[in-house]
């Protein structure tokens, strides 16, 4: 705090915290340039009778300013100073924080146009095949161009700090808006949202971009309704699981959105693992609830795995039976029985904002059905003789692309051979009696 901290500062010092403070309580409209320039033309007064007096004193004798605000605006000038390396901007305060890194709002001096910085930790610059993947995949985002992706404006270094330079979106984000209301989303507004975010998607897949944390804090509403997804291609430094952790230690989140292949730490994470997250997303939306909550990261983790979900009209009774099966079918625990692409998802979320049923959703839910009642007629009757599935062939779906000897060996085709041959001996039993009896 300027105005009473203990520590003796030089004047220089002292005048550019002034300056800076400043600046900021008429950026941040808490007095005008006037009534500012009355207090500076104050201090100087009071500096010449030998009374030095820090300005922020003087606002807050003044009644321009509470205690509160001067802390805020002071943690933001410290923050500041930190980050005045960075070349070609000036942070202007900070919007938020996650597991891993800061958000600042800036100016661009040189297109005088407000922007986004995440500034990610030192410790971050310290592998360098992060560093490599940070450039990497800032270098893929900012080739994305979608209104609803938060666009990509620079990535670079300064005094030892990786930073990503964004679009500024004025705005809150879902997260925001779910804890802000206390209710859910209604279905044509979530649908509206979902719609958008899964275009963005679709934009991201079609480049080879994988977003990997789709979630209601990384879906930002602009005040005109636009959703912008953020964070689009930023790298990670730890794996997925550790994020999540990283995100619940710090009190930031749950892994409520997280993939089930992400949770197992699988390498090769595809366009499958944002459907997961997008349903999850859409699940919270209109129901109010996470799809899994326990009162451990862990054991959330777990039920991503292993539970069933609760359908999400079960919770919300009047929601159509189409936005459920859409979120069942994207939130399917085995990645093949997800959507086949972004796009799949996005014509059954148009089909459901239209009030038509979502075709693809329903084609894969028969098949699943299928399956599952294939499995269950295999586990019910074991010592009838009839062949257990092997586990490999539990998990697949698509009956069609089976290997013919996987078919040949299937207990139900078996059956209908077996009785393909008895009715063949009957039939040739049934000749020779006839050719036996006809008259020579
Ligand atoms: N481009 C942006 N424009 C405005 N605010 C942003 C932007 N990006 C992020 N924010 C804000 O900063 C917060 C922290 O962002 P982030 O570090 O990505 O963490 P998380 O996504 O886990 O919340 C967000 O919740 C949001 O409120
Ligand atoms: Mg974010």
């Amino acid at each position: 705090m300027p105005s009473d901290s203990p520590a003796p500062v030089s004047p220089s010092a002292s005048t550019r915290s002034d300056s800076l403070l400043g600046k900021l309580v008429v950026e941040q409209k808490l007095c005008t340039s006037d009534e500012l320039g009355d207090c500076l033309s104050l201090q100087a007064e009071l500096e010449r009778e030998n009374n030095r007096r820090s300005l922020a004193d003087i606002l807050l004798a003044n009644g321009y300013v509470t205690q509160t605000q001067l802390r805020r605006i002071s943690g933001s000038i410290e923050e500041q100073k930190t980050f005045q390396q960075i070349p070609g901007f000036q942070i202007i305060s900070k919007l938020g924080a996650g597991a891993m890194a800061t958000v600042y709002k800036a100016r661009q001096i040189s297109l005088d146009r407000m922007v986004a910085i995440k500034v990610l930790p030192k410790r971050m610059s310290e592998s360098q095949e992060f560093v490599n993947r940070f450039y990497q995949e800032g270098k893929a985002a900012a080739r994305l161009n979608n209104a609803n992706i938060v666009g990509a404006y620079d990535v670079g270094e300064a005094g030892g700090y990786h930073y990503f330079v964004m679009e500024f979106v004025e705005g809150k984000t879902v997260y925001d808006h779910l804890v802000d209301s206390g209710k859910p989303y209604p279905e044509k507004e979530a649908l509206k949202i979902i719609i958008q975010v899964c275009q963005a998607l679709v934009h991201a897949h079609a480049q080879g971009l994988i977003h990997r944390d789709v979630k209601p804090k990384n879906i930002m509403i602009t005040p005109d309704g636009n959703a912008k997804l953020a964070d689009m291609g930023l790298a990670r430094e730890a794996g997925d699981k550790e994020v999540a952790l990283a995100e619940a230690g710090k009190a930031y989140g749950t892994p409520y959105y997280i993939s089930p292949e992400q949770i197992r730490g699988e390498v090769n994470i595809d366009f499958r693992s944002d459907i997961y997250s997008l349903g999850a997303t859409l699940y919270h939306m209109v129901t109010g609830r996470v799809p899994f909550d326990a009162p451990s990261p862990a054991a959330v983790m777990h039920k991503h795995l292993k539970d069933d979900l609760v359908p999400p009209d079960h919770i919300v009774t009047t929601l159509s039976a189409g936005i459920s099966e859409i979120i069942e079918v994207a939130m399917a625990k085995d990645a093949k029985r997800r959507y086949g692409s972004t796009s799949e998802m996005l014509s059954d979320l148009e089909a459901v904002a239209r009030g038509e049923p979502p075709l693809l959703a329903r084609r894969s839910y028969d098949l699943s059905s299928l399956a599952k009642m294939e499995k269950e007629a295999a586990t019910l009757q074991p010592d009838e003789g009839v062949e257990m599935l092997a586990p490999e062939e539990e998990k697949t779906i698509d009956l069609g692309s089976r290997s013919l000897q996987q078919k040949m060996t299937d207990p139900l085709v078996l059956a209908l051979l077996g009785a393909l041959v008895f009715a063949i001996v009957i039939i040739a039993i049934e000749l020779t009696i006839i050719l036996n009896m006809r008259p020579h």
